[in-house]
C-alpha cells in the first residue's frame, strides 16, 4: 500500500494504524467515529477520530482519488471554501479502490438537517443563496464544478445565515477562466440536482409547506445571473467618477465580496468602471477580527463579534478617558467578554454549535431579553438564560460528533492489522 500525505505528516502518522487493507465498509465499529451515515452518497464514506480531529474517508477509484486530492489541495491554497484534504491511500491489496482522506468540517451540517431543524432560522431561500454564491466564487476563479448540489456542499451556521463549502470535487475542472457556455452548463446541472434534492425533501415531509421545490431550484438561474452581473459588469459613470467608484465598491462589499482591482477608463465626462472581484473574499471581517483578537470564525459571525468588540472598546475608552491601541482593545475584549461566555458553556452542551455562533446567539438573546425587561440585562444574565432555555433545546443531527465529547478514540489495539 502507498500513502500520499500533505504535510504536516505528524497528523497523518496516527492514521497509519488503521486497517487500510480491508474494504472500508467492513471496518469494525471500534475504529470508526460515531457519525452515522446520514447522507446519500455514491461512495462508501466513513469517519475516524484521532486526537480530537475527525477525518472523512471516501473509497473511490485511484484516478478520481488523485484528481480530487489535487483539486481540493489547490482550492484550499487559493482560499476557496472547501474541506481540507489530508491525503490518499492507494495500491491497496486485491485491486481495492483508493481512499481519499479529508478533514471533517467541524460543526458542519447537511442540507437535510438544516431543513429538519426546529430552530428554523435558516430558510430554504438562504440555503440556495449561499450555494449560488459558492458557485459564483468558483466560477470567478475558473473552476467548473460539474456537480453543484446541496449534498455536495456542507453548510456552517454563520450568525443567522449559513456559509457553504465544497465537499465533493470529483467532477471539478480547473481552467484559466470559464466561458459563458461552461458557466451556463454548471448552472443547469445545479438546477437539476437541487430540484431533485428538494423534491426528495418534500417527499420526506421536510420542506416547509410554502416552499415550492421546483420554483426554488429554477430560481437558481436568476440569482446566479444577478450576482455574476453585479460582480463583473462594467459600469458607466458620468461626471462624479469618485462617487461612482465608491458606490460600486460599497455595493460589492454589501454582497460580501472584496474588490481586488479597479480599472477606470475615462473619456471626457464619461468613465467606465471595471472591477476585478477578489475570489479569496468575502472575508474582510474575518481578517479584521483575526488581526484584533486572534479568533478564527465565519464572516458574519466576525461582523457581529467586531460590533461587540467595538462597543466594548468605546465603553472602556470612555470610562478610562484614554484611547486603547487596537491590539490591547482586542485582547481585553477576548479576555473580559468573549472568553468568559465561551467558558461558561455547560459541559453537556459543548460541541452543539461553534463557540462564535453561541456568542452571536447570546447577543441576540440579550437583545430579546432586554426588550422584554425594558433595560439591558447584560451578557452574563443573557448567557445563563440562553444556556437554560435555548441551547439545551437545540437538536443536532443525531450522532454528529462533538470534539472532545462523543469521540471514540481508536487505540493502537483497535488499529492493528
Ligand atoms: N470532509 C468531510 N466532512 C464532512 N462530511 C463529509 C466529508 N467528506 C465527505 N462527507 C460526507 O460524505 C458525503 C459523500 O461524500 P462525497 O464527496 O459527496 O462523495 P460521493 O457523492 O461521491 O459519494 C458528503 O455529502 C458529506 O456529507
Ligand atoms: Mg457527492
Amino acid at each position: 500500500m502507498r500513502f500520499v500525505f500533505r504535510p504536516p505528516a505528524t497528523e497523518a502518522a496516527g492514521l497509519l494504524a488503521l486497517p487500510w487493507d480491508r474494504p472500508l465498509a467492513t471496518w469494525p465499529d471500534d475504529v470508526l467515529a460515531d457519525v452515522p451515515q446520514r447522507r446519500i452518497s455514491r461512495h462508501v464514506v466513513r469517519y475516524v477520530a484521532l486526537e480530537g480531529t475527525i477525518y472523512a474517508l471516501k473509497e473511490i477509484v485511484e484516478p478520481l482519488a488523485r484528481k480530487e486530492y489535487a483539486l481540493l489541495a489547490d482550492f484550499g491554497a487559493d482560499g476557496l471554501p472547501t474541506v481540507g484534504v489530508l491525503g490518499i491511500c492507494v495500491d491497496r491489496p486485491g485491486d481495492q479502490p483508493a481512499i481519499l482522506i479529508t478533514r471533517y468540517l467541524d460543526y458542519s451540517v447537511s442540507y437535510r438537517h438544516l431543513f429538519s431543524t426546529p430552530r428554523g432560522d435558516v430558510s430554504a431561500e438562504q440555503l440556495i443563496d449561499t450555494l449560488v454564491a459558492l458557485l459564483v466564487r468558483l466560477h470567478l476563479d475558473g473552476v467548473f464544478w460539474g456537480d453543484c448540489s446541496l449534498s455536495n456542499a456542507l453548510f456552517l451556521p454563520d450568525a443567522g445565515t449559513v456559509a457553504a463549502y465544497v465537499v465533493d470535487a470529483q467532477t471539478a475542472e480547473r481552467h484559466a477562466s470559464l466561458s459563458p457556455d461552461q458557466r451556463l452548463r454548471d448552472v443547469d446541472i445545479a438546477i437539476g440536482r437541487v430540484a431533485a434534492e428538494l423534491l426528495d425533501l418534500e417527499a420526506a415531509g421536510l420542506l416547509p409547506a410554502d416552499v415550492d421545490a421546483v420554483q426554488l431550484a429554477v430560481g437558481i438561474r436568476p440569482k446566479y445571473d444577478a450576482l455574476w452581473t453585479e460582480l463583473t459588469r462594467e459600469e458607466v459613470v458620468l461626471d462624479d467618477h469618485a462617487s461612482g467608484v465608491t458606490g460600486r465598491v460599497q455595493r460589492l462589499s454589501d454582497l460580501g465580496f472584496d474588490v481586488q482591482e479597479i480599472e477606470l477608463v475615462t473619456s471626457g465626462a464619461q468613465a467606465v468602471v471595471r472591477v476585478r472581484t477578489q475570489v479569496a473574499g468575502p472575508d474582510a471581517h474575518r481578517r479584521e477580527l483575526f488581526r484584533l483578537s486572534g479568533l478564527e470564525v465565519q464572516e458574519n459571525q466576525a461582523r457581529r463579534l467586531l460590533d461587540d468588540l467595538r462597543g466594548y472598546r468605546a465603553w472602556l475608552e470612555q470610562r478610562d478617558g484614554a484611547e486603547l491601541p487596537d491590539m490591547v482593545a482586542g485582547h481585553r475584549w477576548v479576555a473580559e467578554v468573549y472568553q468568559p461566555v465561551v467558558d461558561a458553556i455547560p459541559a453537556h452542551l459543548l460541541g452543539r454549535l461553534a463557540p462564535a455562533e453561541v456568542f452571536h446567539e447570546i447577543l441576540e438573546h440579550r437583545w430579546f431579553l432586554s426588550e422584554i425587561e425594558g433595560e439591558d440585562v447584560g451578557t452574563t444574565t443573557a448567557a445563563r438564560s440562553y444556556f437554560d432555555t435555548v441551547l439545551g433545546e437545540t437538536t443536532r443531527e443525531p450522532g454528529v460528533p462533538s470534539i472532545g465529547s462523543r469521540l471514540k478514540q481508536p487505540t493502537a489495539a483497535d488499529g492493528c492489522r
